[in-house]
Parts: C-alpha cells; structure tokens; sequence
C-alpha cells in the first residue's frame, strides 16, 4: 500500500437484517470475516444499549474469532465499560446514544460531559484499549478530547454527507480544519458516518486522517454486488483520492 488510510468496516447493519427474522443468518462474524478477505484493516462493531443489531454474543465472538483489530463503539455506560474491559478489544470509540436515534446522530459532548467521560477514558485506557471519542469537527470537542486524555478523535462526517450541493464545500472545510487542529494537538485522527463512493474522496484526501469507519452504505451496497466488491471499490477510491492528494501513485 501506498499510503497510510486505513478501512474499518462497521458490520452493524448486517446483523439488522439477521435480527429482522432472528434466527442466525446472515452471521456479522461471516461478514467481518469477507471484510478482511477484501482488504478492510479493522472491524468496527456498535453494542447499542437497546441492542437493535450487534448482540452480546457478536461483540464475544467479533474479539475472540476475528484476526483484524476490533473497534468497539460504546455509549458511555458502567454496563458497556464491562463489557469492554471484558474483552479488551484493540480500540473503544466512545459514541453518545439516545434510545430514540436511528443512528448515532452529532458527535460526543467532550466538552460539557467532561467530568462523566473522564472516567471511561480512564478506564479503558489504563486497561490498554485504544480510546476514541467521535465528536463533531469543532476545535472546542478537539481541545476536550485532549484534555480528557484521549489518544484518537473519530470526525463526525454526518454533516458533510448530508449536507446541501451549496453547503458541502463549507461542511468539508470544516471536517479538514478539525483535522489539521487534531494533528497540531496530537491527536490521532479518524472519520467516519455517511460516506459512500460519492462522498469518500475528499475526506480520504485530508492527509492527517488516518482511518475512515464505513458501514451502512457498504453493507446496503452488498446487497446488489457482494460485500467483497463493495470493500474493494471503496477501498480503491480511498487509495486513489489519497495518492492523488499527496502525488503518491495508487497501488
Ligand atoms: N463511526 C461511528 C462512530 C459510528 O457511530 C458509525 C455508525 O454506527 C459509523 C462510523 C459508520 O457510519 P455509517 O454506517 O453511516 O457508515
């Protein structure tokens, strides 16, 4: 590889369409295991609090069974911090939850919740895992997850994918200032939420991001040409708007 972007494939959803029958079929361990084969770097699995998709057993059999670096996502909870200390994944993003989103809607308050993070960030850790907080792309959330000692920020990307043909350009500013400030602070940065193949370009050309986490879309995108395919022309336009970005040439 040519550069240093890294793919994590979120395989929540697939467990969506298995909870939608129950039963066993299709198995996000199976699929975390195609999205190695394709080339993805690391797994990103979300236990929601509510458990509309990955289950208990999943987040066991995803930091026990798998061979790539799980990325665990977790609201800030005693019950999730056991769970995490549990199984010890390679990382642990911490996510804000509300029982009524459909998905993970704006980023982490690391800001004003301050006091209640820190002991999670603590925690996880003294306890080895990787610790990232997903906040918007604002300086004051970037200059908080500093402060709380975390090593990694994820970007929320929701406002830049969802954004308006007239406001896209903005969104992106935005999303590639909070970089630059992520990478002046030291901070590890990483994004994600939303991206597709239209939209992963100019996010994968911010050279200071480091890892990209992609779900929803790629899961949907199986369904008409397999997961392995979908990986793979993601992961190819991440590879080629990088080395476009740095002059490098694409693998
Ligand atoms: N990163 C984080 C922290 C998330 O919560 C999610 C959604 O679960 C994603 C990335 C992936 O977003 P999407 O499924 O829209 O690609």
């Amino acid at each position: 590889m040519t550069n240093n972007l890294r793919l994590g494939v979120n395989i929540d959803h697939v467990a969506t369409i298995r909870n939608a029958r129950g039963g066993g079929h299709p198995d996000p361990v199976r699929a975390a295991r195609a999205a190695a084969q394709a080339g993805a770097d690391g797994i990103t699995a979300h236990l929601r609090e509510d458990r509309r998709h990955i289950s208990d057993d999943d987040m066991e059999r995803l930091a026990h069974q798998i061979d790539l670096p799980l990325n665990f996502e977790m609201a800030a909870t005693d019950e999730m911090l056991a769970i995490a200390l549990r199984h010890k994944p390679h990382a642990a993003c911490i996510v804000p939850e509300k029982r009524e989103e459909r998905t993970t809607e704006g980023g982490l308050d690391a800001a004003g919740g301050f006091d209640s993070l820190k002991p999670f960030v603590d925690a996880l850790g003294d306890a080895g895992i990787r610790v990232s907080l997903f906040i918007e792309a604002d300086v004051k959330q970037l200059d908080a997850a500093k402060a709380l000692g975390a090593p990694v920020v994820e970007l929320h990307t929701g406002a830049y994918c969802d954004a308006a043909p007239d406001d896209r350009e903005a969104q992106l500013a935005r999303v590639i200032a909070a970089a630059a400030h992520a990478d002046a602070i030291g901070l590890e940065c990483h994004a994600g939420h939303g991206l597709t193949f239209d939209t992963v370009g100019p996010i994968a050309a911010i050279p200071t991001i480091v890892e990209l986490n992609i779900g929803h879309f790629l899961i949907g995108e199986a369904i008409f040409g397999g997961l392995e395919s979908a990986i793979k022309r993601m992961r190819a336009l991440m590879d080629q708007a990088r080395a476009d970005a740095t002059g490098e040439r694409s693998a």
